[in-house]
């Protein structure tokens, strides 16, 4: 018997990262990108990484095969499809400005071919997507800042700012102009902290940034008084166990603190960060959760509410997509009971 999958918002999840090796070859072939392999199967065999940094070198890598509008499109509209598929009804996605116009693509092109994407799934598709721009934070404040000031001219094609990339080192405290720019701009403010790095940057991201979500943010089990602080202000944590799984952020799936910060009373959020890297989409990390946890239909129907609650849209239709997970929570029970 199969069930569909549960109404969800991803918040957490790098266009970059939805690469399949598959569209990876076809864009290769198509802008004359050499490639260590150009067999799918093979590329994904090198997927096999110890930590944040040796993921990071291969993603980078990867990107030189990203040259066009439609390279852009196709990419995004591919992730569209899928996560259409998974439940999705609502996705904030990431994109990496700096990574592109270092590869000489125009910032007029990446978001041309991500905004016409985001446009046409809302039509044919039903699902709700916008962008937030993320700053990688190995390149530092200044590089934020003159990305900031070339991304004004298309305010309109993205909701919010984030940080990402190489955590260790890089400190929230690096990024506070920026942030209060955008700010100042009225965009949404969310960072990666946590993943790698320890509570003291989820802190700082809160207190330097103004961050409202913080991306993985598993390492704020460590700190009781951190914890009471995100679950006293409602923080959502955009939480990715096959990520943090597969970058040995925690050694296994059965080790992940997830349940802790369930238990926390924390606003969690289930999310794919990398798809294309990690082994799975949003529903395959529910599904996931689920089976490691053992997590019951109601618990299950917190996590797909707390996504809607996160995402940044009004509050009448954080309503909308609420009622549609308890719908679905009402059917699968009924399922359950056979009545
Ligand atoms: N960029 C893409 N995925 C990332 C992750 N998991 N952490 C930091 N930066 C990223
Ligand atoms: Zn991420």
């Amino acid at each position: 018997m199969t069930v569909a999958p549960w109404p969800i918002a991803e918040l957490h999840v790098h266009i970059e990262g939805t690469l399949e090796t598959e569209l990876l070859v076809t864009l290769a072939r198509r802008n004359n990108v050499p490639l260590p392999s150009y067999n799918p199967d093979e590329l994904r065999e090198l997927y096999r990484f110890t930590d944040l940094q040796s993921f990071l070198d291969i993603y980078y890598a990867n990107l030189a095969v990203l040259r066009t509008e439609d390279d852009f499109y196709d990419l995004a509209m591919a992730y569209l499809v899928r996560a259409a598929g998974a439940g999705v009804r609502r996705a904030e996605i990431f994109f990496d400005p700096q990574t592109h116009l270092a590869n000489g693509i125009p910032l007029s092109v990446v978001f041309g071919g991500l905004t016409r994407a985001l446009r046409d799934a809302r039509r044919d598709l039903g699902i709700s997507a916008d962008l937030i721009l993320c700053f990688l934070r190995h390149l530092g404040g200044a590089a934020a800042l003159e990305t900031l000031d070339a991304a004004v001219p298309f305010l309109d094609q993205f909701i919010g700012v984030g940080l990402d990339s190489a955590e260790v080192g890089f400190p929230p405290s690096l990024f506070t102009e920026v942030f209060a720019r955008a700010g100042a701009l009225g965009l949404h403010r969310v960072a990666h902290a946590g993943e790698e790095g320890g509570p003291d940057y989820v802190q700082e991201a809160l207190d330097l940034l103004g961050a409202e979500r913080i991306d993985h943010g598993i390492r704020a089990i460590e700190d009781p008084r951190l914890v009471q602080v995100l679950r006293d202000r409602r923080i959502p944590l955009t939480v990715c166990p096959f990520s943090n799984v597969s970058l040995r952020a925690t050694p296994t799936l059965a080790e992940h603190p997830l349940p802790a910060l369930i238990e926390a009373g924390l606003l969690v959020t289930i999310s794919s960060d990398d798809p294309a890297y990690f082994g799975g989409y949003v529903d395959d990390n529910l599904t996931g959760i689920e089976r490691e946890f053992g997590l019951d239909p109601h618990q299950m129907a917190t996590l797909a509410r707390n996504s809607f609650l996160a995402a940044f849209v009004p509050e009448a239709e954080k309503r909308r997509y609420i009622a549609a997970v308890d719908e679905h929570l009402e059917g699968l029970l009924r399922l359950i009971s056979g009545a």
